[in-house]
């Protein structure tokens, strides 16, 4: 019997995902149609054995966690639980502090799902490949290649190549160590527990004294003598002791840190739905608006048969768009309004909002570059180091209303707004 574990992260998280995270959480963004955990939750349903999966985070429980559980509960005929850290217990903490649960009716193997990372999971072939490798094996991480410039700022590993035994690891280190880098998709036996342990231990041992909070403080606001960070308490110690094991993808396989980046995932799960789910994506008909290439309308969305959509675009929930309308590299949310004629280029355009006639909205792609193998997306902060915001992809916040014949280029705009005018390169606040 096998476990799912999503580690979702909490409010504090999410930073660069600012303004879309400020109305839900990051990991229940929708990407292709979909939250972004929904896709860690249909590949984890589709290997044998799957019995459960325990979403691990620090977010108060909420009506959309409580919706998306019950709606994905009922889709792949799985339980689904969500267990609440008191704080931010790290990658590995919660996992801890959690381990009844986790371990109730004795798995053979759990798998850890980062929520923040998108792809095609190779999460049989790791079961396979983790069975294959000696008893007492405590985990097997997913890897792939990165840059060697952009694999700084990922977990890095470095293999022995005729086993696949991880000999060194180093989280994001501040020189080169190897362009194998962690991709947060893990494969644990139960074993995992006896490191897990010894470090939550020495922990207790070392803050015994350190933060006991004067009476009447705010326990919470202590620093957590339970924090465990996986990679830099658990990987870096077990490397070269023949218990912890990569296996590299070369399917497609992202982080989701920015819109930019959930733009970016938006194009490779629509791409998957030509092998997985074809049925979602949009067709070319009489009557019906112009496709090009992946594009996915939700069946609720009423989109005018002279709008022209894609590549890359996904309609979201009760959206109507007008005649001539054009929608290429964006997400248009649930409820979004374009009216006639306006045009959306590489931009989110956040819920209920509207877009008035004529309007151009456009953003700049920071897609990985195409001239060099393995490249990555760039994470890329939101501002330069002169304080002028980095160009990216445009992202209008939810209940937005933007007027007629204007041009928005490059620009954040917080919630809300009811804007007047053009803007380039801003953050309207
Ligand atoms: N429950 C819980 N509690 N989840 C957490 C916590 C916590 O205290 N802290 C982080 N997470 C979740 C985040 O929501 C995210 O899904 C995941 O754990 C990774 O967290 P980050 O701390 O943001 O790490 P990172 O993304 O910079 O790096 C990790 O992922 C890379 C791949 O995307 C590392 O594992 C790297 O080694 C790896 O390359
Ligand atoms: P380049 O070759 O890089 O210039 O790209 P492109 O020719 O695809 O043009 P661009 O990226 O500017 O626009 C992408 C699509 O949006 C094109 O198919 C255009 O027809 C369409 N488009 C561009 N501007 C507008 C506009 O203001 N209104 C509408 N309705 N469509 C537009």
């Amino acid at each position: 019997m096998l476990k799912t574990i999503i580690l979702i992260g909490g409010p504090m998280k999410g930073t660069r995902f600012r303004p879309l995270s400020l109305e839900i959480p990051k990991p229940l963004f929708p990407v292709a149609g979909f939250p972004i955990i929904h896709h860690h939750v249909e590949a984890a349903a589709q290997v044998e054995g799957m019995k459960e999966v325990i979403l691990i985070g620090f977010y108060q429980p909420n009506d959309s966690l409580n919706r998306f559980i019950t709606q994905a509960q009922q889709q792949f005929k799985i339980q689904i639980r969500y267990l609440q850290e008191y704080t931010a217990l790290g990658t590995a903490g919660g996992i801890y502090h959690f381990r009844d649960q986790i371990l109730a009716g004795n798995p053979d193997y759990f798998f850890v799902m980062n929520a923040d990372v998108c792809g095609d999971f190779p999460l049989k072939e790791m079961l396979k490949f983790h069975t294959s490798k000696p008893t007492g094996t405590f985990c097997t991480i997913l890897g792939t290649e990165a840059t060697r410039q952009q694999s700084l700022t990922y977990g890095c590993i470095v293999e022995n190549k005729d086993t696949n035994e991880i000999m060194h690891y180093v989280e994001k280190p501040e020189t080169f160590i190897s362009t194998t880098i962690n991709c947060g998709i893990y494969l644990c036996s139960p074993s995992i527990f006896t490191p897990l342990e010894i470090e939550f231990k020495k922990n207790l041992e070392q803050n015994y004294n350190d933060d006991e909070p004067a009476f009447g403080c705010d326990y919470n606001a202590a620093p957590a003598k339970e924090v465990i960070r996986m990679e830099q308490d658990i990987f870096i110690p077990l490397a070269s002791s023949g218990k912890l094991y990569v296996y590299i993808t070369t399917q497609f396989w992202s982080q989701i840190k920015s819109g930019g980046a959930a733009i970016y995932a938006n194009r490779h799960y629509l791409d998957l739905y030509h092998k997985s789910h074809p049925e979602r994506l949009a067709q070319n008909a009489a009557g019906q608006p112009k496709i090009i290439g992946d594009v996915f309308i939700h069946p609720s969305a009423q989109v005018h048969p002279t709008a022209v959509l894609g590549p890359n675009a996904t309609i979201g929930k009760n959206c109507v768009l007008g005649e001539g309308v054009r929608v290429r590299d964006s997400v248009v949310l649930e409820g979004a309004v374009l009216q006639d004629h306006c045009c959306i280029l590489d931009s989110i355009i956040g819920w209920n909002s509207q877009v008035g006639c004529w309007t151009r909205i456009e953003g700049t792609p920071n897609d990985p570059n195409p001239n060099k193998p393995f490249a990555k997306i760039e994470a890329n902060p939101t501002f330069t180091n002169d304080g002028k915001l980095n160009p990216s992809i445009t992202v209008i916040g939810s209940d937005v209303q933007v007027p007629s014949e204007v041009i928005i280029l490059n620009s954040i705009v917080l919630p809300n707004k009811e804007l007047s005018g053009c803007y380039k390169n801003q953050i309207i606040l």
